[in-house]
């Protein structure tokens, strides 16, 4: 075995429906990118795209979504020679795993996953005769893809969300029935990894930053936007002079995910003395003006020479495919879909 192939493999996918916000930056896109820079760890980033069709089926949207995601990523510094950065469709392994992977799931399995029993919980409240109704076999399967997603790369490790959690369950119940059907190591086990030291943003109303609360802070808006989305956070009624609550309060905590430890003191000690919130308003946007600059600006560079963004990409795709065919080489072998000679 080489050694690149005993490094730890971590992997996460990013669903290509949204415009990537603060909450995103936070939560998800900087602590991977600080991950992908371990050396003792093979990262692994890719374009959702195909799980995008699932939630979104304006062809416009999906096509701005991932040329805006994989621009925010290159702009915030993501090291491709490390990381592969890929776009799931770029992959055909993928769709084909997932089929081999389908006909060893249970369809009770996916009966029980929370997005769908969401979709059907909600046709029941609205007293649908159909409890299906509107539910696509992409939705009903989609925990059917992502684990081809992580077991294509036998990935160790899936930082997620905690909405994610089941599937990454799902995804080890249906490796191990494949390596217990097919009579063979398959497939790694993969383990969720969810951090609960990163913040989770609120967004403009105080609820979890979101896009679909429609709250958000997009990372790389213009200079004037950033101002007036600032300018709208909610706050409350208290006047210039009056102490303030720094735990309780949305403008302090997009401020303090970005501030360092004594830049957060300072801040605590201002809202103590009675900051008003127009002038804690200003400070809170220079200071995130300040350190979107530079990003920013290579990120509007990026989306200019989407050239350079697709090459990237095609790069990351050669790299993943390198591994994808002979794993499913192997895989077809298993099932009895080998060659004859
Ligand atoms: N379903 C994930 C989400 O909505 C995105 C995703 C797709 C993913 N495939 C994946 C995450 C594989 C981790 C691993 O956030």
């Amino acid at each position: 075995m080489s050694a690149a192939s005993q490094k730890t493999r971590v992997l996460t996918g990013i669903t290509t429906t949204g415009t990537p916000h603060l909450g995103n930056y936070v939560g998800a896109i900087k602590p991977a990118i600080a991950a992908s820079q371990d050396p003792s760890v093979q990262s692994y980033y890719f374009l959702a795209d195909l799980h995008a069709l699932i939630k979104c089926q304006d062809p416009k949207r999906v096509q701005a979504s991932r040329l805006e995601i994989a621009a925010t990523w290159l702009a915030l510094g993501l090291d491709t020679d490390n990381a592969i950065f890929y776009r799931q469709s770029d992959i055909p392994e993928i769709p084909e795993l997932t089929w081999l992977l389908s006909c060893v799931c249970a369809k009770g399995l996916m009966n029980r996953a929370h997005a769908y029993k969401a979709a059907v919980a909600e046709n029941e409240a609205a007293g649908n005769q159909d409890p299906d109704k509107g539910i696509t076999m992409g939705l009903f399967g989609y925990p059917v893809l992502m684990a081809a997603d992580i077991l294509m790369f036998n990935a160790h490790k899936v930082p997620v969300g905690r909405d994610q959690i089941q599937h990454i369950e799902m995804a080890r119940d249906i490796a191990g029935r494949f390596n217990h059907l097919y009579k063979g190591d398959y497939f790694a086990l993969p383990e969720a990894v969810v951090d609960d030291d990163v913040a989770t943003l609120n967004g403009l109303d105080g609820r979890k930053m979101s896009k679909s609360y429609n709250n958000t802070i997009p990372l790389f808006v213009s200079e004037k936007k950033l101002l007036k989305l600032i300018r709208k956070i909610k706050t409350n009624s208290l006047e210039p002079g009056e102490p303030k609550d720094p735990d309780t309060c949305t403008l302090f905590q997009i401020y303090a995910a970005f501030a360092t430890r004594e830049q957060r003191e300072a801040m605590r000690a201002e809202y103590a003395a009675g900051i008003g919130w127009g002038e804690a308003k200003n400070r809170v946007f220079d200071y995130l003006n300040e350190h979107l600059r530079e990003p920013r600006e290579r990120y509007q560079a990026l989306l200019e020479d989407p050239g350079h963004i697709e090459a990237v990409l095609m790069k990351g795709a050669e790299r993943a495919r390198a591994q994808a065919a002979p794993t499913m080489d192997r895989l077809r072998q298993a099932a009895g879909l080998g060659r004859f000679v």
